[in-house]
């Protein structure tokens, strides 16, 4: 563990798509630390298949939700990253990952990539946020599988997001 003060942290994800759940999340990181870096995995999602959005659509998505003149969301950059989450946190000089929590479901997992992470570089801390009870429920596949069926997402994701659901999936949004 380091004694210096954590100011640049990264939320990490693969944000396929990025929803009020993940913006919930980013604001709450950017509350607590002055400079945060969403950081947009390139890897293949936890089921082993690519994620339904390209690198650079997930990327412009958050970037362009984050966009949207809240004083929440200022100054944080959005950056894409593939390989060890470890090694971009070194390469832009964060010493912080700031997660969710939603339900004991998301603990097990998150507590074994930050064991992992520990054991990889112990100087960055793994923090975790409580997410709003409003976006307990929420998550990408939930999205994404609603999309898919037709159904309105619209009070799930921001608009830029649900746009681009309904180009890609014809979904009611
Ligand atoms: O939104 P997700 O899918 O829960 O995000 C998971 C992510 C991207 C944060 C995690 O898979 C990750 O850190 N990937 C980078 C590869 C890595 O560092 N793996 C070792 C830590 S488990």
């Amino acid at each position: 563990m380091s004694n210096t003060n954590i100011t640049h942290v990264v939320v990490p994800g693969t944000f396929d798509p990025v929803t009020y759940g993940h913006l919930d999340v980013i604001a709450r990181a950017r509350r607590l630390f002055p400079q945060v870096t969403v950081a947009v995995a390139a890897s293949v999602g936890k089921n082993g298949t690519g994620p339904v959005f390209s690198l650079d659509e997930r990327v412009e998505m958050i970037s362009a939700a984050l966009a949207d003149g809240s004083s929440s969301f200022e100054g944080i950059e959005v950056r894409p990253f593939s390989g060890l989450l470890m090694n971009f946190c070194h390469e832009i000089g964060a010493s912080g990952v700031v997660k969710g929590l939603r339900a004991m479901t998301d603990f097990e997992y998150e507590l074994q990539q930050a064991d992992l992470n520990y054991r990889l570089s112990p100087g960055v801390e793994s923090i975790f946020v409580m997410g709003s009870p409003e976006f307990g429920y929420v998550s990408s596949s939930i999205v994404r599988e609603l999309a898919r069926l037709g159904s309105d997402v619209s009070f799930l994701v921001p608009p830029v997001v649900a746009k681009r659901l309904k180009e890609r999936f014809g979904a009611a949004c």
